[in-house]
């Protein structure tokens, strides 16, 4: 059978998606369904690998061929809801509850299905996402940050395999109010933080937390020596985060690298292809992002 890939894009990203995609098949909502392996996009949510149709006659037959293939399954419908719904609901239940920030997500295969045809399914039993539809819920803390910013890093920190700890020195440029500064320093880190603008909450007050009230553009990397860890999340043109990021980099001085793409507009897919194309790291979309990227680099060893 010839593979097929199918890529949920991020809610309102679907334009971006399909202009990164090769031989697509069909789309549903926001499920692209291309023709081959999968393809390095930047604009997803959940990868469905090797995505196969199969028969649908029956809500109960349905059901019964994906519990032949495996246990958890998250629906995404696009259409005949409430067709999918009774079909769901003859599944094994997936517990949908909200993470703890520092737990493990989900360990257990979740695969993704849905309805192509009334009879038809579309259904992958391997996604990159732990989390149904590519939706990491967290358990959120309402009263201590500034802001929802701080479930941007938490959604990176989880996907990553290493994170800052006791010990590590970050930088935390764009800082304000200061969601990242405090979990930065929530996790045992020592924090220079660095914005125009002041920090609220008593944040700058935290222990191991160091505020400069500046443009992060003026430091020089030299002057602040080793850091673990370079969180950004600058409201800036990607060119001049860019041209700070290789600043960085050449100055040997920084091991991790977690910066914002702050986007304006229609994405400028060259500039995107800048930040790509620096060796070892990547871009994603987190869901918590808006209309933004995340550029990743982290230390190999
Ligand atoms: C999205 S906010 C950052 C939110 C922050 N990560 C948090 O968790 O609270 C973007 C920040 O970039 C800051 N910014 C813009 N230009 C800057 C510059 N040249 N140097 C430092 N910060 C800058 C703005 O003042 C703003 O606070």
């Amino acid at each position: 059978m010839p593979e097929l890939t199918a890529y949920l894009a991020p809610r309102g990203f679907l334009e971006e998606l399909l202009a990164e995609v090769r031989e697509v098949q069909l789309v549903h909502d926001h499920l692209v369904v291309c023709h081959g392996a999968p393809q390095g996009v930047v604009w997803v949510d959940n990868i469905w690998f090797d995505a196969r149709y199969l028969p649908a006659p029956s809500i109960g037959k349905a059901a019964a061929q994906l519990k032949a293939i495996q246990r958890n399954w998250a629906c995404y419908p696009t259409r005949w809801h409430r067709r999918c719904t009774l079909i769901q609901e003859k599944l094994p239940h997936v517990s949908a509850k909200p993470l703890a920030f520092g737990s493990e997500p989900p360990s257990a295969p979740l695969g993704s299905w849905t309805l192509t045809e009334p009879d038809q399914l579309l259904a992958a039993s391997r996604c990159s996402s732990p989390f149904q539809n590519g939706r990491p819920e967290f358990i959120e803390d309402k009263k201590t940050p500034p802001n929802r910013a701080y479930l941007k890093l938490w959604e990176v920190l989880t996907r990553l395999p290493d994170r800052p700890g006791p010990g590590d020195f970050c930088l935390d440029l764009g800082s304000s109010p200061g969601g990242w500064t405090w979990v930065l320093q929530s996790l045992g880190a020592r924090v220079l933080s660095v914005d125009k603008a002041g920090l609220e909450g008593g944040i700058d007050r935290l222990e191991r937390v160091e505020f400069r009230e500046q443009s992060a553009f003026a430091l020089i990397p030299e002057e602040v020596g080793p850091v673990d860890w370079l969180f950004c999340d600058i409201a800036c043109y990607p060119r001049r985060l860019l041209t700070m990021i290789q600043r960085w980099i050449s100055s040997g001085n920084c091991r991790n690298f977690v910066c914002t793409i702050k986007l304006q507009g229609q994405v400028d897919m060259i500039e995107l292809e800048a930040f790509r194309s620096i060796p070892g790291s990547r871009v994603v979309h987190l869901w918590h992002n808006k209309h933004e990227l995340t550029w990743i680099r982290l230390d190999p060893v």
